[in-house]
């Protein structure tokens, strides 16, 4: 029987950075939340439940502790970071690194690759940004990478006027040198 790949042509587009990222800002919750737990629906069918010989009250609730683990520091890939600094020229208008830098119409960025979104000291955020720094958004590199190729989809409502930039590798490079500026 002949059967045909749909993706005989070539590998299928990638296309999530423009399709999905933007639907997933803010860190998701994985932990307690919400803030009280309570019924909202009853089976209908109740014969459906196996019948275990044990009262409910004697079934001891499973607590899950979540231990993260502490990232380890990743070695920076300076080759990478070289090329991130050229990227970075798209930047600079708006935005310092380094030992003197200061805020100007963008944030410093030094130390923001990992880092909670929205807390540099002194800068005024758009209400957007204050709202998912409210709600938890790290700057992981996922984070930044889906926020970079196009700020504005990402973000509603953000300051940050910059088209984007589109190119998976510009993006990689330009966090990479963002890393060399851990603080
Ligand atoms: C035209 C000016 C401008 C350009 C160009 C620009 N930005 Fe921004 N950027 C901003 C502004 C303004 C904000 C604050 C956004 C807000 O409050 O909504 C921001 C925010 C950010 C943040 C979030 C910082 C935080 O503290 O949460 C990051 C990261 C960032 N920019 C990275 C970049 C990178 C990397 C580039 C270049 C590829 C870039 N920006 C280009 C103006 C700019």
């Amino acid at each position: 029987m002949e059967f045909e790949m749909p993706n005989k042509a070539g590998f299928v587009v990638d296309d999530r950075a423009e399709a999905e990222y933007v639907i997933w800002s803010g860190a998701p919750c994985m932990e307690y939340c919400k803030d009280s737990v309570e019924i909202t629906m009853r089976a209908l069918v109740l014969d459906v439940t196996p019948d275990l010989d044990v009262a409910p009250e004697a079934v001891t609730p499973v607590s899950v502790v979540a231990e993260v683990p502490e990232p380890e520091a990743a070695a920076i890939d300076l080759e990478l970071a070289a090329a991130g600094e050229k990227v970075f020229k798209k930047c600079k208008s708006c935005h310092q690194v380094g030992e003197r830098a200061k805020n100007k119409s963008g944030p410093i960025l030094n130390g923001v690759v990992n880092h909670a979104a929205g807390s540099v000291d002194g800068f005024k955020y758009s209400k957007a940004m204050k709202a998912v720094a409210e709600g938890g958004l790290i700057w992981t590199e996922y984070e930044l990478a889906a926020f970079l190729t196009k700020p504005k989809a990402y973000l509603k409502g953000t300051k940050m006027s910059f088209t984007g930039l589109r190119n998976e590798a510009d993006q990689l490079a330009v966090i990479e040198y963002l890393k060399t500026f851990a603080n």
